[in-house]
């Protein structure tokens, strides 16, 4: 049974100290396909670095809406060089996080539809983050749609924003909150069809139960996996395989 950690970090400084042998590890433990998304310009291009280090790990580049500092001179000029990149498979994590910043909406919005015009000039799907802006982050993927698709990542438990996301052709990966106690995500995974699905830890944050609260690994894929199976009511190998073959495709690898 092998796995696909859809949406991972391993540019994180929390992996500072013994990065290559935990994504060793991971692989040795049967992921073998992972995502390194960056956020920033620097952790984009750190993302591409070990994604042309390590076969069997691939990588995403953009800005995301809490790093909108990143947003000035000619940055998105350079994400789009680094979009084209081989081992680049999808522009992200962008979209709008009204949790965290709630004071700089339009300037959100912009970067978010900038980066929207990259991934359909390079024929490159997105990976999405979105907090708290459900209703705005749909608005503008209706005003803007993105010819490629793309990845509601860590997709918040809303079932109005999974219902809309599935209208509009995109993939809804789940993560380690759906274990937790008190999330309730039955309904939302209930949702899904089984060939929109995809599983990730969004690592170093966000660990299964019961490791909340610890440094997550890709390895945990497995209890977001066993989540989905049994809200589904099909064997974990089942999951594992329709969810890796989700992500080749929307990734096109
Ligand atoms: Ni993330």
């Amino acid at each position: 049974m092998e796995f696909f950690d859809s949406h991972a970090h391993y540019n994180d400084e929390k992996y500072d100290l013994d990065r290559e042998s935990i994504i060793n590890e991971i692989y040795n433990e049967k992921i073998t396909r992972t995502v390194c998304v960056g956020y920033n310009l620097e952790q984009s291009k750190k993302a591409l670095q070990l994604a042309k280090e390590f076969h069997f790990m691939y990588a995403t580049c953009g800005i995301s809406p809490n790093d909108i500092d990143d947003y000035v001179d000619n940055n998105i000029e350079i994400i789009e060089k680094l979009a084209k990149e081989k081992k680049i498979v999808a522009i992200g994590e962008i979209g709008l996080d009204y949790y965290w910043n709630k004071e700089n909406k339009e300037k959100q919005k912009e970067l978010f539809i900038k980066q929207i015009e990259i991934a359909n000039k390079i024929g490159k799907p997105i990976v999405i983050h979105t907090r708290d802006a459900a209703v705005d982050t749909i608005e503008i993927l209706k005003k803007y749609p993105v010819i490629k698709k793309g990845i509601f990542h860590c997709c918040p438990l809303n079932q109005e924003l999974i219902k809309e996301g599935i209208k509009l052709g995109f993939y809804i990966s789940f993560s380690g909150n759906i274990t937790f106690k008190n999330a309730k995500s039955e309904p939302c995974i209930s949702l899904v069809p089984l060939n929109r699905l995809l599983i990730e830890t969004d690592c170093p944050y966000l660990s299964p139960e019961p490791y909340r609260g610890k440094r997550n690994d890709s390895r945990n894929v497995k209890l977001v996996a066993q989540k989905l199976a049994e809200t589904k009511g099909i064997e974990l190998k089942e999951i594992a395989k329709i969810t890796y073959e989700n992500a080749n495709r929307i990734f096109e690898i």
